[in-house]
C-alpha cells in the first residue's frame, strides 16, 4: 500500500532515496518524504507525487549518506503534508516510515498524551515512533530494543524503517504482515532497504527477504538479523533474475501499455519449460511434491481479490470441466472474517500478483489454521504469499508496475489453466486427442494475443465514442462471464466510469431496465458453444436502442450486422478464449482513461498493492 525506501552506505543517500521513491510510487502516492541523517535529522515530505516533493526541495540540505523515505497510501489521517511520512517522534530525534496499521494506537496515544506527549498528525506511524521515544527514555534501552519492545507491544501490520539523530550510519528495519527487502550492496558496508525489489535492482541484485517478526540492525555498514525474542537469524542471500529493463516503461507512455503489449511474450514466459504440445507433456515443477492432494481434492477453494479472484473464477469453469473438482471461489476479504468449513481433502488454491495483499495473506493464515493445503499462483517472487503457501507456481509475467492488472492475469489464466490440465490429465479423465489439441492451442495463444493486439487503432477509435459515457454494462457467458467482471474493473479503476459486469443470461432478470441509447454494452460474444444465446441478448439490447461493441471471433458475420462495433479476436479452444477477450477490454478501459485525462499507472484512491485490510 505504500512505498518504503532507506540507504546506508558512501554514496550520498538523497538520489538513491528518491529515485527509490519514483519506482515505488506505484504502490501508493497520496503524499511522500524523506528524512537524511547528516549531523541534523531533517525531514522533507509533502501531499501530493514524488515529483511535487522533489520541486519543493531545490534549497533544502540534501547532503548525507544514511536516510529513509516514503511514498504513502493513507489509512489513517488524509493526504496531507502533516500526515506525509517520515514522523519524527516528540523529542525529534528519531524518524519512523511505515507501511501497515497499527490497530491500537489510539490507546498508545492516549497514554502518551497523559504523560505530556503532543501529536501534530492524525496517524498511528506518528504514534508508534513517540512510543518508541518513550520507552527509550523510560529505560535507557538501545534504540534496537526499544524498537523491539514496542513492536512486542503494537496489533496490527507493520513494516517500518527508523534512524536516529544520535545514531548515525544505523537503520533499524522491522515487519509484521507488510513486505521489505533488504539489498546488500556492491560496496563494502552498503545496504538498501525497500518494500520491494524495483528500487533495489539497479544497485544490486543481492537481497534479503525480511521475514515477519524479525528485526534487521544496519549499523555502521554491518547488518544482523534478529528475531523479536532477540535470537540471532544468518541471512539467505537470494540473487534476482529481475532485470532494470524490465521496471522501466521501455519507451510506452504508461506501463499499463507496456504491460498490455508485454502479454506474447509474458505468457509465453508462463508457458516456458512447462508446455510440450509435440511430446504432449505438461510439467509444474512447483507442484509435484503435493500432486498426490490435488489429485485426490474433493474441493478447491480459491482465494483472491480483485482481478486474481477474476482469474479464480475462470479457474473454476477449467478445473470442474477437466480435472472434475467442485470449486469455490471467494473473495479473500471475504473469506477471512467467515468462520469457514475446511475439511481435510479440501485444497486451497491462493491467486496473488503481488503476493502481498493483506486480506489474501490473512485469509491464507485462517486456511493453514485449519489444516488446509496451500498453492500459490503469484508473480512476484519471494513474495510473503509464495513464502507463506506449500507449494505454487510462479507466473513468471516480469514485474507489474500498472496498478491495473494486466499481463498478471493473463499469466494467472495461462497457469491455471496448465494446473486444471494437468491434474485431469493425471487422473486420466481427459482423452489424449484432447489434451494434446488444449496443448497446442495453448502454445499458440502468445501469438493470438500479439493478433488482438493489432487491432489497438480500431479500439482506440472505437474508446473516443465512449469516452464521455457515465455508465458501462459488460455481458458474457460461462467462462468469458468472469471476463466480464473484469472488463467492468479495468474501466473503473483507471477512468473512473462506473462500469458492471454480469453474466449476459441474468441481464433479463433487471439489468436491462439500464438500457437506453446511452448506455454501452460491451459483449464477449466469440464463437463458442453459447454463441447463439449471447445472439439473442444482443438483439434484446438492440431491440432497447443499447449502442453495443462486441468482442467477436475473427471472421464472424451475423453479430457484425448487429452491433454498433464489433472487435475481432483470434479463433482458439473454448476453454482458452478468456485469454484473448481480455485484450481488447484492457486496451478500451486504456484508452478511454487516456482521453478522459485519467493517470493510468497511478488511479486516484488506488495502489498496486492492498497491503493494509
Ligand atoms: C486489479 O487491476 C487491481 N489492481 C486489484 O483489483 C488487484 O487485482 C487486487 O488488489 C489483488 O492484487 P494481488 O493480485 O496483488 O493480490
Ligand atoms: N497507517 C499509516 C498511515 O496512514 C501508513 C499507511 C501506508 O501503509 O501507507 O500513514
Amino acid at each position: 500500500m505504500c512505498g518504503i525506501v532507506g540507504y546506508t552506505g558512501h554514496k550520498n543517500a538523497y538520489p538513491i532515496i528518491i529515485g527509490g521513491l519514483e519506482r515505488l510510487e506505484y504502490r501508493g502516492y497520496d503524499s511522500a518524504g524523506i528524512a537524511l541523517l547528516n549531523g541534523d535529522l531533517n525531514v522533507y515530505k509533502k501531499k501530493g507525487k514524488v515529483d511535487d516533493l522533489k520541486k519543493s526541495l531545490t534549497h533544502a540540505k540534501l547532503d548525507g549518506n544514511t536516510g529513509i523515505g516514503h511514498t504513502r497510501w493513507a489509512t489513517h489521517g488524509e493526504p496531507n503534508d502533516i500526515n506525509a511520512h517520515p514522523h519524527y517522534s516528540n523529542n525529534k530525534d528519531l524518524v519512523i516510515v511505515h507501511n501497515g496499521i497499527i490497530e491500537n494506537y489510539n490507546a498508545i496515544k492516549q497514554d502518551l498524551i497523559n504523560k505530556g506527549y503532543q501529536f501534530e498528525s492524525q496517524t498511528d506511524t506518528e504514534v508508534l515512533v513517540s512510543f518508541i521515544e518513550d520507552i527509550q527514555k523510560n529505560t535507557q534501552a538501545s534504540l534496537e530494543e526499544s524498537v523491539r519492545f514496542a513492536l512486542q507491544k503494537v496489533i496490527g501490520a507493520y513494516a517500518i524503517v527508523v534512524m536516529s539523530k544520535n545514531s548515525p550510519q544505523t537503520l533499524i528495519a522491522a515487519r509484521k504482515g507488510s513486505p521489505l527487502v533488504i539489498g546488500v550492496g556492491k560496496d563494502e558496508g552498503e545496504y538498501f532497504i525497500a518494500s520491494d525489489a524495483t528500487p533495489i535492482i539497479e544497485y544490486t541484485n543481492e537481497v534479503i527477504y525480511l521475514d515477519d517478526l524479525e528485526i534487521a540492525v544496519i549499523r555502521d555498514g554491518n547488518l544482523t538479523i534478529k528475531n523479536l525474542d532477540s535470537t540471532i537469524k544468518t541471512p539467505y542471500i537470494h540473487t534476482l533474475e529481475m532485470s532494470l529493463e524490465a521496471i522501466e516503461k521501455g519507451g510506452y507512455p504508461y506501463f499499463m501499455l507496456k504491460e498490455i503489449f508485454e502479454q506474447p511474450k509474458s505468457v509465453t514466459n508462463s508457458l516456458r519449460g512447462r508446455v510440450n504440445a509435440d511430446e504432449g507433456t505438461l510439467t509444474l515443477g512447483g507442484l509435484s511434491e503435493y500432486m498426490n492432494r490435488l489429485l485426490t481434492a474433493d474441493r478447491i477453494i480459491i482465494l483472491g481479490c480483485g482481478t486474481s479472484w477474476h482469474a479464480g473464477l475462470v479457474a473454476e469453469y477449467l478445473f470442474e470441466e477437466y480435472a472434475r473438482i467442485p470449486v469455490e471461489v471467494e473473495y479473500a476479504s471475504e473469506f477471512r472474517y467467515r468462520n469457514p468449513i475446511i475439511k481435510e481433502n479440501d485444497v486451497i488454491i491462493a491467486i496473488s500478483q503481488s503476493g502481498e495483499t493483506a486480506d489474501t495473506l490473512a485469509a491464507i493464515e485462517l486456511a493453514k489454521s485449519k489444516g488446509a493445503k496451500i498453492f500459490g499462483v503469484c508473480n512476484v517472487v519471494g513474495a510473503s504469499i509464495p513464502r507463506m503457501t506449500d507449494a505454487g507456481v510462479y507466473i513468471h509475467a516480469g514485474p507489474e508496475i500498472g496498478v491495473a492488472s494486466t499481463k498478471a492475469f493473463t499469466g494467472q489464466l495461462s497457469v491455471l489453466t496448465m494446473m486444471a490440465l494437468m491434474i485431469a490429465h493425471k487422473k486420466g479423465i481427459i482423452a489424449e486427442s484432447e489434451f494434446r489439441e488444449i496443448l497446442t492451442e495453448l502454445e499458440l495463444i502468445p501469438q493470438k494475443i500479439q493478433k488482438a493486439l493489432e487491432v489497438s487503432d480500431k479500439i482506440e477509435k472505437i474508446a473516443s465514442k465512449f469516452k464521455d459515457a457515465t455508465n458501462f454494462l459488460y455481458l458474457g457467458r460461462g467462462n468469458n462471464f468472469p471476463v466480464a467482471l473484469e472488463g467492468a474493473l479495468k474501466l473503473k479503476e483507471i477512468s473512473y466510469i462506473h462500469a458492471e459486469g454480469y453474466p449476459a443470461a441474468e441481464m433479463k432478470h433487471g439489468p436491462i431496465a439500464l438500457i437506453d441509447k446511452e448506455m454501452p454494452v460491451v459483449f464477449i460474444a466469440p464463437q463458442d458453444g453459447i454463441y447463439e444465446k449471447i445472439v439473442s441478448n444482443i438483439q434484446e439490447v438492440k431491440a432497447r436502442a443499447g449502442k453495443v461493441i462486441a468482442i467477436v471471433t475473427e471472421g464472424e458475420k451475423n453479430i457484425k450486422e448487429m452491433a454498433d462495433y464489433t472487435i475481432e479476436i483470434p479463433a482458439t479452444h473454448q476453454m482458452l478464449t478468456p485469454l484473448l477477450s481480455v485484450i481488447p477490454l484492457q486496451l478500451l478501459s486504456y484508452y478511454i482513461a487516456i482521453m478522459r485525462g485519467c493517470d493510468v499507472d497511478k488511479p486516484r484512491n488506488l495502489a498496486k498493492s492492498v497491503t493494509v485490510e
